[in-house]
């Protein structure tokens, strides 16, 4: 029903005809299989758009994720990182735009800016202030992307994260947009879907791969990182990522002024969470409460909705999906 008013083209309309289609968990109409990932129609019509008509420029900086792997944080941080000779990241200060605004709408997806009935929507706005960054982000996989960032060094930030717990905030964040209760909601259907891979933008592990081979191949142009491992060492990822956004604090700013710590606190859970527009507010494309981009922000909780047979098949998919690839989630 999402996608029932939304415009599609008639090539959209097309398309969908012919892919394999699932009916997709929790919604009344499908999800298709497109160039081996799963979409929603309105995100299909995205991805088509995007491939025929984004062009990245050397300068675009792309915030890659699955869902629920740490999107909204890693947007703020991305943010906040590039604009702070702009917008001091002391949160005394009042007019930072992450105050009143949800990272989401900071830092555009390319999967909603292309969706709609206009092929080819203008993406000046994504602009820092600077003039020099367009600011994206995306949750499509890489191999639909990877025709339109061919020709450029545009650089992409990718983090992924257990896929237990990516799973438990996935189910939560659909389950609340889709009904208002949850007892509705079978976890163990979900489940299914997700250790399957048919579920929107996957398969989860697919779509990790895909990101974590570039960062390997290239790692100038893909910074990988793990929700866990920021949350565990903030101070030394947003020193790494800062340098490879082409940002990088100065010795001065990392001696003297306690400058990486009060931008870690304007990004984190409980200050972001904590914020009238992010308690209250909505996001205009998605229709959806900022506050359900929120839930508990921690590592392990899958441990309370999984049941240790759940837990050891998807950490059976996992390390058989990376075994050759030296990646450990
Ligand atoms: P939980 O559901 O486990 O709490 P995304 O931003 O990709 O949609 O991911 C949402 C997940 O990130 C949710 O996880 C959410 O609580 C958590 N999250 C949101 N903002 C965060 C922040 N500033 N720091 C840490 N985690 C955050």
């Amino acid at each position: 029903e999402e996608a029932a008013h939304r415009k599609f083209t008639q090539e959209t309309i097309n398309l969908l005809s012919s892919l394999p289609k699932q009916k997709a968990w929790m919604r009344s109409d499908y999800i298709y299989q497109y160039q081996n990932f799963w979409y929603g129609a309105v995100e299909l019509q995205g991805v088509v758009n995007m491939q025929r008509n984004y062009k990245a420029l050397d300068s675009d900086l792309i915030v890659a994720t699955y869902p629920k792997c740490g999107t909204t944080w890693l947007k703020a941080l991305c943010f906040s990182i590039i604009n702070r000779y702009h917008f001091s990241t002391a949160t005394s200060k009042q007019h930072h735009p992450l105050l009143t605004n949800n990272p989401h709408l900071l830092l555009p997806f390319l999967d909603h800016l292309y969706s709609s009935t206009d092929p080819n929507p203008d993406l000046t706005s994504c602009f820092s202030v600077n003039n020099h960054n367009r600011l994206l982000a995306t949750h499509f996989p890489l191999a639909p992307l990877a025709e339109c960032i061919k020709d450029s060094k545009c650089k992409l930030i990718y983090i992924c994260r257990d896929p237990k717990d990516t799973f438990v905030s996935f189910w939560h964040f659909i389950a609340k947009i889709r009904t208002k209760n949850l007892e509705n909601c079978s976890l163990e259907g979900f489940y299914e879907q997700f250790c399957e891979g048919v579920v929107e933008y996957g398969s989860f592990w697919d779509h990790v791969l895909g990101y974590w081979k570039m960062s390997l191949q290239f790692p100038e142009r893909v910074f990988f990182l793990q929700y866990e491992e920021l949350k565990r060492e903030p101070n030394l990822h947003v020193i790494k990522l800062a340098e490879f956004l082409g940002h990088p604090f100065s010795a001065e700013e990392l001696e003297s002024g306690g400058v990486v710590e009060e931008l870690l606190k304007l990004c984190s859970f409980d200050h972001l969470s904590n914020l009238e527009v992010n308690k209250n507010g909505k996001l205009p494309v998605l229709e959806i409460g900022c506050s359900t981009f929120f839930r508990r922000g921690e590592v392990g909780d899958h441990v309370n909705y999984l049941s240790p047979a759940m837990i050891e098949r998807l950490d059976k998919i996992t390390a058989e999906k990376f075994l050759d690839y030296g990646l450990k989630l």
